[in-house]
């Protein structure tokens, strides 16, 4: 069973959703670590309530190079394969990207290359797009930019408001991010240079 570490900043509703798809046997993996660099962030408290094992990262106060190598150094303990970044707010540097080469997973709000970095939802409903989504991708050592695993399309319709807009980018990011680590972790798919290809058979 992929043994799974999972990263967040904030409300943890990605963790949850993942969370409860392993409990029903949708998908198969096992969470070793819930990690954060934010001690007060809710999903936090949500993995504890799920008697998830937690740690708090300590980039505040020590800075990013300890914080990551706490961070190292749990997830070599718990024999962690996969990292998967649900809402986490930092960059990683190249020494753990180089150490889970094509193993570290991220959730985007919007359809990358487009709006990348923070506040996407919002980016793209003030720009006036007409399509958004979401992006599952590979980290590679850029922000927002490694090779695309999956993305889906949600309209923006007229007069949809910003808060309606993020329920259904959040809808949609729980129905996708399981569905897609599910074809990942079940080596469905190949690399291509930067394009993934998804064996569907
Ligand atoms: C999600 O919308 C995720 O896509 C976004 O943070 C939110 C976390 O929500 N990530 C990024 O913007 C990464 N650049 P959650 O804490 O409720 O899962």
């Amino acid at each position: 069973m992929p043994k799974i570490a999972i990263m967040l900043s904030g409300r943890g509703t990605n963790m949850v959703a993942l969370a409860r798809r392993i409990a029903s046997g949708d998908l198969d993996a096992d969470i070793r670590l819930v990690g954060s660099d934010r001690p007060d962030a809710e999903g936090l408290a949500r993995a504890e309530a799920l008697s998830l094992p937690t740690l708090v990262l300590p980039y505040r106060e020590k800075g990013k190079d300890e914080a990551e190598g706490l961070l190292l150094e749990h997830l070599e303990k718990k024999g962690v394969e996969w990292v998967v970044l649900a809402g986490f707010m930092r960059i990683l540097s190249p020494r753990v990207i180089s150490r889970f080469r094509d193993r570290i997973v991220n959730i985007h709000p919007a359809l990358l290359p487009a709006f990348p970095g923070t506040e996407a939802i919002a980016s793209a409903w003030n720009y006036g797009v007409k399509v958004t989504g979401v992006t599952i991708h590979l980290v590679d050592e850029e922000m927002d930019h490694g090779p695309i695993l999956a993305q889906r399309c949600v309209p923006i319709d007229e007069g949809q408001t910003l808060e309606e807009l993020e329920e259904r980018i959040h809808e949609v990011e729980h129905d996708i991010y399981w569905r897609t680590l599910k074809d990942l972790f079940a080596g469905r798919y190949k690399k291509e240079g930067r394009r993934m290809k998804l064996d569907r058979t």
